[in-house]
């Protein structure tokens, strides 16, 4: 069977910034993306919160820069916030030609937008534009409906990116580059090679690596895995953002309950109905996402009890089943109705800040290796990603890589097609499937209980040893047999969880995401990125 796929541009991701990405670039040549489920398997689809933009008149980019800022906790890029800020409308209005709906005011003067725009944490304005509980959703929906119809773009489900193809490893002259990826079809078993000029990591997050998790089952880390093994820098890895309410229920896989819950007056409660959150931060229930996180840890620590509580049942119940349909439904199935009862909830992993350090076009210190969404790391987060401002940035370094892309193509990028192809050699099929199991739950295990989000460095250390000793036995497993999806995410996992902690432990400091009771103040010394490469 033909072991090769040839394209202008290979997209790596079907999330907001791949999708939205390809469509920039399909005009200027042809596209191949290749993701690892369906289409719409992606961290995109599963956004409830919104997207944060300057729309209202009372708001500005100053104020939206200022809370970044705040959030990012000294460790933002300031050229890089302005930038992402000051393009929120103009992007904004490019969803809204490509058909999306989002929520409109009752009353249409409300803040001079005929927008409803909705509060999350940090926020210090309503500026975040959402359709209903499920702005992902409505986003993916319009950029996928666009590019499955678009005549130069061919879309590979169940295609999942084993290793990103260097000029390096392919024993190609020249400077190192990246000229495609190796891609194993999981109807097949085969591993195919997508050549192509440029190529565009949008693989999103690695919320897998933990234990408890808001992300979907693909957030493995491939795309930092893969830019990291392939030479590229990753910077801040040990920011990861843990969102302060998950659905607490033990059949709730993954379910977040949004922010703009309490943007819309939800109060967090401990178990005996106490509203504890006062104590903690002035802006009370919407403090930054960091301190509401780590006021629920201390809670349940101190109280030990299982769960926190999110009480929403002050709110007009007409209200809170119309402007959260989705999370409403999703909890009467597991036998909570929010109107009438708090909703039990836990912090777990959500989003990670650090990642494929990546320049104002979005290209990587690899040339024609580009990064956008959650994969990249930008400069825009900082030590603390501000609620609502990732699908911004998202579309926004999609857009500057699509800008800087067309000019690649024009300038005639070559397309190498000495490539040689996948070797095999004397790998066998697996008849110990069990051992990825084992190893993948030993990782997300271990990082919840040693690198969550209170650490230490006993701590640190302690599962420093561990995944050694894991990387040791899956790379063994890695050559000894037979490549399949499931081996890739695991080998993928066990990379980023080890880059997390090593970044962790050169941060002798408290700040943003990153909390150890060993240094718990901020120092000024280390008042600069993480950046780790091979
Ligand atoms: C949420 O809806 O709470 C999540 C929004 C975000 O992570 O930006």
């Amino acid at each position: 069977m033909q072991d090769r796929q040839d394209f202008d541009v290979l997209v790596i991701g079907s999330g907001i910034a791949g999708l939205f990405y390809s469509l920039q670039v399909a005009q200027h040549g042809t596209v191949g993306i290749v993701t690892k489920k369906q289409a719409a398997d992606s961290a995109t689809n599963w956004a409830q919160g919104g997207i944060a933009a300057v729309l209202a008149d009372d708001d500005s980019f100053e104020s939206h820069a200022r809370d970044t800022i705040e959030a990012g906790a000294g460790l933002c890029r300031e050229a890089v916030v302005n930038r992402v800020i000051e393009r929120g409308p103009a992007m904004i209005d490019g969803l809204l030609k490509l058909g999306a709906d989002f929520d409109h005011a009752a009353s249409p003067a409300a803040g001079g937008t005929e927008f409803d725009l909705g509060r999350e944490g940090g926020h210090s304005h309503r500026r975040i534009l959402h359709h209903r509980d499920t702005t992902g959703r409505e986003i993916e929906r319009v950029l996928l409906a666009r590019v499955l119809t678009h005549p130069n773009i061919t879309m590979f489900e169940t295609h999942c990116a084993v290793d990103l193809i260097s000029a390096r490893r392919a024993g190609v002259a020249g400077e190192d580059r990246v000229l495609g990826a190796y891609v194993i079809d999981d109807r097949t078993g085969q591993v195919l090679r997508f050549l192509s000029r440029v190529t565009m990591l949008a693989t999103g997050g690695a919320g897998k690596i933990y234990l408890y998790t808001s992300n979907p089952d693909i957030a493995s880390g491939d795309g930092m895995a893969m830019a990291y093994r392939a030479g590229a820098s990753l910077g801040n890895m040990e920011f990861v953002q843990f969102h302060p309410t998950c659905l607490y229920h033990p059949l709730a896989k993954s379910f977040l309950i949004t922010e703009a819950m309490r943007g819309e007056g939800g109060i967090l409660r401990t178990s005996s109905g106490d509203a504890f959150m006062e104590g903690y931060h002035e802006l009370k229930d919407l403090a930054p996402r960091d301190i509401v996180a780590r006021a629920i840890d201390t809670e349940l620590k101190r109280s030990g009890d299982d769960s926190a509580f999110l009480d929403m049942t002050h709110r007009d119940a007409t209200f809170v089943r119309e402007r959260f349909p989705n999370i409403y439904a999703r909890c009467l199935e597991f036998g909570i109705d929010i109107t009438r009862e708090p909703i039990p909830v836990v912090p777990a992993a959500h989003y990670c800040c650090g990642g494929v350090n990546t320049n104002m076009s979005g290209e990587t210190r690899l040339p024609n290796l580009f990064a956008a969404g959650e994969v990249a790391c930008t400069g825009l987060h900082g030590a603390n990603r501000l609620a609502s401002n990732s699908l911004l940035e998202a579309l926004v370094f999609a857009d500057a890589a699509g800008t800087e892309t067309a000019r690649r193509l024009k300038d005639g990028v070559d397309l190498v097609d000495t490539v040689p192809a996948w070797s095999v050699g004397d790998a066998t099929r697996s008849d110990e499937v069990v051992v990825i199991t084992h190893n993948w739950d030993e990782i997300r295990r271990l990082m919840w209980n040693y690198v969550g989000i209170v650490r230490s460095d006993k701590r640190l250390l302690r599962a420093k040893a561990r995944i050694e000793l894991l990387q040791r036995e899956i790379a063994e497993y890695y050559w000894d047999f037979k490549l399949t999806p499931d081996l890739i995410e695991l080998r993928n996992l066990a990379t980023v969880a080890e880059l997390v902690v090593e970044s962790a432990i050169s941060r002798l400091e408290s700040r943003g995401l990153h909390y150890t009771v060993d240094y718990p103040e901020r120092d000024e010394r280390f008042a600069r990125d993480t950046i780790v490469s091979r």
